[in-house]
């Protein structure tokens, strides 16, 4: 079984019903499966950039699960996303650690899903919201996966949330047998040249 790493990013975990649920659900999956609570283990918001890139280092699948929190990722994530996905490291010269990688977002929204519509008050398609998570993923060299999204989470009934967690569980279990898979293109290459950065300061004086 390839080692899958679920990172999960919720500000108020307890209040949650979706993802702590999920969260469960991914716990259940698999001894193949590590299941990461990032507002648990970084409270102060000091992230163990080494210990973070090393479960990364040993994954083949990534996990994204979280609430959507104005049509992007909690604050924590995105602080995790700026520090751990690092120039030299992630992309950019040298930058090849997560190459071959596949990336999954697991996603809830408050908003239903017909809520994302042009003549709606969320008047994109939630599709529209996805291209920083795509290129975030390809400029790594990750492949970007089809998501995972419960729409309208707030008022999902117990059941609803139970067959969706179901339905995360059997994935994480039977990765990468996935049918959708065989379709996905190879991811593309963006090369970062060195010259896209400042020179460290002893090179520039
Ligand atoms: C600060 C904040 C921002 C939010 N922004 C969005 C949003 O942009 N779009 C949306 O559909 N729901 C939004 N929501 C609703 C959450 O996505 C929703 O409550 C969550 O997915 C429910 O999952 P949970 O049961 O795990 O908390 C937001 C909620 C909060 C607290």
């Amino acid at each position: 079984m390839p080692n899958t790493l679920v990172i999960v990013a919720h500000p108020a975990l307890q209040q949650s019903r979706a993802n702590r649920t999920l969260m469960q659900a991914a716990r259940g999956a698999g001894s193949h499966v590590e299941v990461v609570d990032l507002y648990a283990l970084y409270p102060d918001y000091l992230i163990d950039v080494a210990a973070e890139q090393a479960r990364l280092a040993a994954a083949q699948l990534v996990v994204w699960q979280h609430p959507i929190q104005w049509y992007a990722t909690p604050a924590l994530m995105k602080l995790w996303i700026d520090e751990v996905l690092a120039f030299g490291w992630a992309y950019g010269p040298g930058g090849t650690a997560l190459r071959g990688k596949d990336l999954w977002l697991a996603a809830s929204t408050g908003g239903p899903q017909e809520s994302y519509r042009p003549d709606s008050y969320n008047r994109y398609f939630f599709d529209a919201f996805l291209p920083p998570y795509e290129q975030t993923a390809t400029l790594c060299g990750m492949r970007f996966l089809p998501p995972l999204m419960l729409h309208g989470a707030q008022r999902a009934s117990a059941a609803e949330i139970d067959a969706h967690a179901a339905v995360y569980a059997q994935r994480l279990a039977s990765y990468p047998a996935w049918p959708e898979l065989a379709d996905l293109p190879e991811c593309v290459e963006c090369v970062v040249p060195a010259s896209a950065r400042p020179a460290p300061q002893s090179e520039a004086a």
